[in-house]
C-alpha cells in the first residue's frame, strides 16, 4: 500500500499542495517520499528514504516550480527503502515520471524484454518499467499522443495500479489509471486532482470523482476525461460530495482502523496472491533442505506460526515446530545449530523477543528466513531471504489484516514446498490453489452477510466473565486467535484449547451459560468437535459456533451460530473462520464501551529505519 496524489492548478505551485497531500496519506506508507513537477517543459525531481517530514527538512519539498506534478509515499514492497526505489521513477530519458500503487506482476519478463532493447534500470521497483515501457511504446509509435502510449502500455502489464504520470512532451497534463488499487479525483475551481484516497484532498474540496477499476483519466487545466482503458469509449461521471470530516476520512468512514482494516482483507488476500514466485521458490528451497524448522513468533504471529505447522505438515510433509519468540532461546538456544532453520514471522519485523530469537540461531549459524509486512526493517536487515505479506500499514493496534496475510502466503509457501517434494498429487494442489484464489470473495461474503449477526451475539454476551475458545487440528490455531483477540480489545479472560484437551480438566469450569465458541470447519475434526460440542451443551455452556454454510448437525446444538461460505479446504480455513472471530472481539468491545483501537497497556511495534 502506498499512496500516490497528483495535480493540475489553473494558476500557482503544485508542489506545497502535493507536500500537504501526501502528508495526508502518510497512513498509507512512510517509507520514502517523492515529488516531480514540470515547468518549463523542464522536470523538477525530489525525493528520498524516509517520513515526510524528515525528507522535507532537508530537501525543502514546497520549493518546487510548476503547476502540475505527482507525488507519493511509500510502503516498500518490491525493493528496500531507499531512495533509488523512491517514487517516482523515471524512463531512460527523464522525460517520463511515473507514481504507482500496486503491484506490477509480471514486471520481471516486461524489465527483461526491456533490457534486451537497452533500456537501463535503476531501481529493484516494479514501478520503473511502467516508465521504460511507456517510451518505449512511444518509440515503436511515434505517432502516438502521451494517452495512448500510457493506454497501450497498460494493457501489457499484470497486477494492480493505480498510478499517475507526467511528461515534458505533453506538459500540461497527468495520465492516470486504475486496476484494483484505489483512484479518486478531486475537483475544485483552481484544479483538478487524482489521489489514492480522499483525505489527500479534503480539506481543498469536498468533490470526488471515484474512478473505476480498468479505467484511465486526462487530468489538465480543462478538468478530466475518463476512458476506458480497453477500447478509449468515453466514460461520463459527475462528482459526488463527500460529507466526511478530515478524521472519518482517514478510516475511509469507518469508525475505528480496526474495523477498516477487518473490512480491507478481501482486497489485502488479494496482493497476497500476488507474490513474487522467485522468493517462493527460494523460501521453499531453503525448507526444503533444512533438518529442523523453528517457526518463530508472538502474539498473532505466532497463531500464524501454529496454524503454517499443520499445512507444513499436511502439505509438504515437512515437520515444524511453532516456537514463542519469548520462549525460544531459553527452549532451542542451546540446540540449534548449522543444521537448523528458522523463519521469524512479525508483522512489524521488530518485536525484540522475535529478533532476540532470530539473533541467537544466528549466532549458531542455523539459516534465517521470515516473512513480514515491513520491507526494511530489523527482520528484513538479519535474514538470509525474506518475503514480505504485502498487507500494507496496519494502524489498529490488534492485528487482524496482517493475520490473514501471513496465513495466505504460508499457505503458499507450504503449497510450493508440497509441490517440490512431490507428496500431495498436482490435482489437489491444482484444487487448493484455485481455492486460495477464492477466499478474497469468501472473506467478502463473511464480511457482508454475517457482520449484523455477530454484533448481535456480541451484545448477547458482552457481561461474560469469561469464555472458551475451542478447536480440532489447525481450528485450534483459529481458535487461539479468537481468543486473543477478545481478550487484547474487550478485556475479558478468555481460554482457548484444543478442543480435545478440554475434557482434561478445563471442562470443570463449565457451569450454566458459560460461553463456548466453537470453531467447526467441516474437515476430518468436525465429527470429533461434534462430541466436544455436546460435552460442553450437556454442562449447560452456551454454544456460539462458527461453522460451515448448511452444517444442520452443528446449527442444531449451538444456541448462537455463524455461517462460512461452502467448500474452504481444511488447511486454508482459518483465513475465513478467524474473520467472525475478529468481528465478534471488535463489536464485544464497542458493546462494553471500550476503544478497539487503543487497548490498554498495548502499543504495536513500529520500525526505526
Ligand atoms: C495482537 C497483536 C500482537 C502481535 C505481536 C507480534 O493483536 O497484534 O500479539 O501479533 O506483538 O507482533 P509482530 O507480528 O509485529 O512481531
Amino acid at each position: 500500500m502506498c499512496g500516490i496524489f497528483g495535480c493540475v492548478l489553473k494558476d500557482g505551485n503544485a508542489a506545497p499542495l502535493i507536500h500537504s497531500s501526501l502528508k495526508r496519506l502518510e497512513y498509507r506508507g512512510y517509507d520514502s517520499v517523492g515529488i516531480a513537477t514540470i515547468f518549463n517543459d523542464k522536470i523538477h525531481l525530489k525525493k528520498d528514504m524516509g517520513k515526510i517530514d524528515e525528507v522535507d527538512k532537508i530537501l525543502n519539498l514546497d520549493d518546487m516550480p510548476g503547476s502540475i506534478g505527482i507525488g507519493h509515499t511509500r510502503w516498500a514492497t518490491h525493493g528496500a527503502p531507499l531512495k533509488v526505489n523512491s517514487h517516482p521513477h523515471a524512463d531512460c530519458t527523464g522525460e517520463i515520471m511515473v507514481v504507482h500503487n500496486g503491484i506490477i506482476e509480471n514486471f520481471m519478463d516486461l524489465k527483461t524484454e526491456l533490457q534486451n532493447l537497452d533500456h537501463t534500470f535503476v531501481s529493484k521497483t516494479d514501478t520503473e518499467v511502467a516508465a521504460h515501457l511507456i517510451e518505449q511504446t512511444l518509440k515503436n509509435n511515434p505517432k502516438l499522443d502521451l494517452v495512448g502510449a500510457v493506454q497501450e502500455s497498460l494493457k501489457r502489464i499484470e497486477g494492480s495500479y493505480a498510478l499517475a504520470v507526467i511528461s515534458t512532451r505533453e506538459p500540461d497534463k497527468i495520465v492516470c489509471a486504475r486496476n484494483e488499487s484505489p483512484l479518486v479525483l478531486g475537483v475544485n475551481g483552481k484544479g483538478v486532482f487524482c489521489a489514492s484516497d480522499i483525505p489527500a484532498f479534503l480539506p481543498i474540496t469536498n468533490k470526488a470523482v471515484m474512478i473505476n477499476n480498468g479505467e484511465l483519466v486526462i487530468l489538465s487545466p480543462k478538468g478530466y476525461e475518463i476512458r476506458k482503458i480497453s477500447d478509449s469509449s468515453p466514460v461520463i461521471r459527475e462528482p459526488i460530495t463527500i460529507d466526511w470530516t478530515a478524521e472519518m476520512a482517514v478510516k475511509q468512514g469507518y469508525p475505528h482502523f480496526m474495523i477498516k482494516e477487518i473490512h480491507e482483507q478481501p482486497e489485502t488476500l488479494r496482493n497476497t496472491l500476488r507474490m513474487q514466485d522467485h522468493y517462493l521458490d527460494l523460501l521453499s528451497t531453503f525448507l526444503d533442505r533444512a533438518n529442523e524448522v523453528f517457526l518463530v513468533a508472538c502474539g498473532t504471529s505466532y497463531h500464524a506460526c501454529l496454524a503454517a505447522s499443520y499445512m507444513f505438515s499436511k502439505l509438504a510433509f515437512l515437520p515444524t515446530y511453532p516456537v514463542y519468540g519469548s520462549e525460544f532461546v531459553e527452549q532451542h538456544g542451546k540446540s540449534v545449530s548449522i543444521d537448523s532453520t528458522i523463519l521469524a514471522v512479525s508483522q512489524s519485523g521488530e518485536t525484540a523477543d522475535t529478533i532476540c530469537s532470530v539473533t541467537c540461531a544466528q549466532q549458531r549459524a542455523a539459516t534465517v528466513l521470515s516473512l513480514t509486512n515491513t520491507i526494511g526493517s530489523t527482520l528484513t536487515r538479519i535474514s538470509r531471504v525474506y518475503i514480505g505479506t504485502q498487507a500494507g500499514p496496519e494502524i489498529g493496534v490488534a492485528a487482524t489484516k496482517t493475520f490473514t496475510s501471513q496465513l495466505s502466503v504460508l499457505a503458499q509457501l507450504a503449497l510450493r514446498l508440497a509441490k517440490k517434494r512431490g507428496k500431495i498429487s498436482q490435482d489437489e494442489i491444482d484444487h487448493l490453489e484455485e481455492q486460495l484464489v477464492r477466499l478474497p470473495d469468501t472473506v467478502d461474503t463473511i464480511v457482508k452477510t454475517q457482520e449484523q449477526k455477530i454484533k448481535i451475539i456480541a451484545e448477547k454476551y458482552k457481561d461474560a466473565k469469561v469464555f472458551f475458545f475451542l478447536g480440532r487440528g489447525i481450528s485450534t490455531a483459529t481458535a487461539f486467535e479468537g481468543r486473543l483477540k477478545l481478550m487484547e480489545i474487550a478485556y475479558i479472560p478468555a481460554i482457548a484449547f484444543p478442543a480435545g484437551e478440554s475434557k482434561h480438566g478445563p471442562i470443570s469450569l463449565i457451569e450454566d451459560g458459560f460461553p463456548v465458541v466453537f470453531v467447526c470447519p467441516k474437515d476430518e475434526t468436525h465429527k470429533t468437535v461434534i462430541g466436544n460440542v455436546m460435552e460442553m451443551k450437556a454442562r449447560g455452556a452456551h454454544i456460539i459456533a462458527v461453522i460451515e454454510e448448511g452444517d444442520e448437525e452443528i446449527k442444531s446444538l449451538a444456541d448462537d451460530y455463524v455461517e462460512i461460505p461452502k467448500g474452504v479446504p481444511s488447511v486454508l480455513s482459518p483465513i475465513p473462520f478467524v474473520v467472525p472471530l475478529q468481528l465478534l472481539a471488535y463489536y464485544t468491545a464497542l458493546a462494553k464501551g471500550y476503544n478497539p483501537d487503543m487497548p490498554r497497556n498495548l502499543a504495536k511495534s513500529v520500525t526505526v529505519k
